[in-house]
């Protein structure tokens, strides 16, 4: 390896590295990724070489488990996108747009975990202590045992670290973060990485639980927390729509539990406020009595989630029919229209079609189908669909509603919330044990749903 300063560039988005500029990034596929770096070999390099003691292997029989204890901070919705509760020593990355939430989050984690009598320590490199006082007041009242650092030298850092030894840190931001022994500027790819490795030896050799706060820029200038991933235990996303008040956390790599675990938070006056029963915010509003509207059952990570699906449907004015959808996939939207086109004879290919997904949140798992199909038809044929009627299910190519994973799940997560009728795939309703007060109405295929209840 060359010694001495050397050019070389990073794409902002996967870490990848080339010696040459490059359009598109071999590694991701993204375009326009690539950033000049100067990097000093000689300095990075040479302390792997210094050390003393050489590391020994050992048995793998002879490792002892030591059975991790959690913390639970009692923000259920928080604690189960981590897998139940925090793991000492482990390295958390937060990721998420600007504003949308991650200070006041953690600085929340700060309050309920310095309460439960344990240092914690707020480093910030973007606001100063003022601006920090003057959130936290919005939040409620800390105890003496939360410290804050307003810091962004890393030795700096790692000197108070050493001095203060608290139990869990935040980082706010990763990309604030600088080493002297870098040239680079702080928030470049290798800048962000020298850090969050420092980082993670302090989780690592003092047990202490790290949270870092990762932003997500479109233009490249800041390392997005990509590059990241692989280091730290744990990702988690924060979420939402900015004009909405709701947010999702949601879990992406966990090396201490499953993934794909959402925790629904509202972005009050006071801080973010968990919402324990998500299904029965997200359907607060739901009309009544309107054609193009039905509410599906979904399942996000483990837990069922009820939505509201709606539809708008009209003749097109122009040669090209217009069709969006939010919260839906469109191509999965035109292939629904064709089906219904093909298999059940309803002319939409001149008709303009909406898909709102109510509420904001993007759902990509294929048991929406089925709503989406039935809030087209409804709003076609100008038929509302019966108040209290809940539908899941796959749609293929050939019309047919193929079966889906956890449906007792999602039955049950619907009798909860007062629904009597749910419109399911046929071969679900033999694997589900009759729920009371709820009519089970199995479809072969969209045609059967449409006769059951338009
Ligand atoms: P912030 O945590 O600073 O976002 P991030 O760290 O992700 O950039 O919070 C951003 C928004 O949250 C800000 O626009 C104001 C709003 N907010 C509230 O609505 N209520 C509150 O109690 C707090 C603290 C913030
Ligand atoms: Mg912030």
């Amino acid at each position: 390896m060359a010694k001495g300063k050397t050019t070389v560039y990073f794409c902002q988005s996967c870490g990848y590295e080339s010696t040459k500029w490059m359009g598109q990034c071999p590694g991701c596929k993204e375009w326009n990724t690539f950033v000049e770096e100067i990097i000093d070999r000689k300095s990075s390099s040479g302390k792997l070489t210094d050390r003393g003691t050489a590391p020994k292997a050992v048995a793998l029989n002879q490792v002892v488990l030591s059975r991790e204890e959690r913390v639970l901070t009692g923000l259920s919705e928080f604690d189960r996108v981590l897998g139940g509760g925090i793991v000492p020593g482990s390295l958390v990355l937060v990721g998420g747009d600007p504003g949308i939430g991650k200070s006041t989050l953690l600085l929340q984690i700060c309050q309920i975990l310095s309460n439960m009598n344990k240092k914690t320590l707020y480093i910030s490199g973007e606001e100063s202590l003022q601006q920090i006082k003057l959130r936290a007041d919005r939040i409620g009242s800390f105890t003496n045992e939360l410290n804050l650092l307003c810091e962004t030298n890393l030795t700096d850092i790692k000197t108070v670290i050493q001095q203060e030894k608290p139990q869990m840190i935040v980082i706010d931001s990763i990309q604030t973060m600088y080493s002297e022994d870098i040239s680079s500027a702080p928030g470049s790819v290798s800048q962000v990485r020298e850090a969050t490795s420092a980082f993670m030896q302090i989780a690592k050799g003092m047990g202490i639980t790290i949270f870092i706060v990762g932003h997500v820029t479109k233009e490249g200038v800041v390392a997005g927390p990509r590059v990241l991933e692989h280091m730290v235990d744990t990702v988690l996303y924060f979420e939402g729509d900015r004009h909405a008040s709701y947010r999702i956390l949601r879990g992406v790599k966990n090396r201490f539990g499953s993934t794909n675990e959402i925790g629904v938070f509202e972005m009050c006056n006071t801080g973010l406020r968990q919402v324990e029963n998500p299904s029965e915010y997200m359907l607060n509003g739901k009309p009544e009595g309107a054609s193009g509207s039905i509410v599906a059952c979904l399942i996000e990570g483990t837990r069922p989630i009820l939505l509201e699906v709606q539809a708008l449907v009209c003749r097109s004015n122009f040669g090209i029919p217009r069709r969006t959808a939010a919260g839906a996939d469109l191509n999965r939207v035109n292939l629904l229209m064709a089906v219904l086109e093909k298999r059940n004879n309803m002319p939409l290919s001149g008709c303009d079609a909406y898909i709102n997904i109510a509420g904001g949140i993007r759902m990509t798992e294929p048991a929406v189908d089925l709503a989406m199909v039935l809030a087209l038809v409804s709003c076609y044929k100008d038929i509302a669909i019966p108040e209290k009627t809940i539908c899941f299910g796959e749609v293929g190519l050939s019309g047919e509603v193929r079966a889906v994973s956890m449906a007792q799940q999602r039955v049950a997560e619907a009798k909860k919330l007062g629904f009597t009728t749910c419109i399911l795939p046929k071969v679900n309703v033999s694997s589900i044990d009759k729920v009371e007060g709820i009519r089970l109405i199995g479809v072969a295929d969209v045609g059967d749903a449409i006769r059951a209840i338009l």
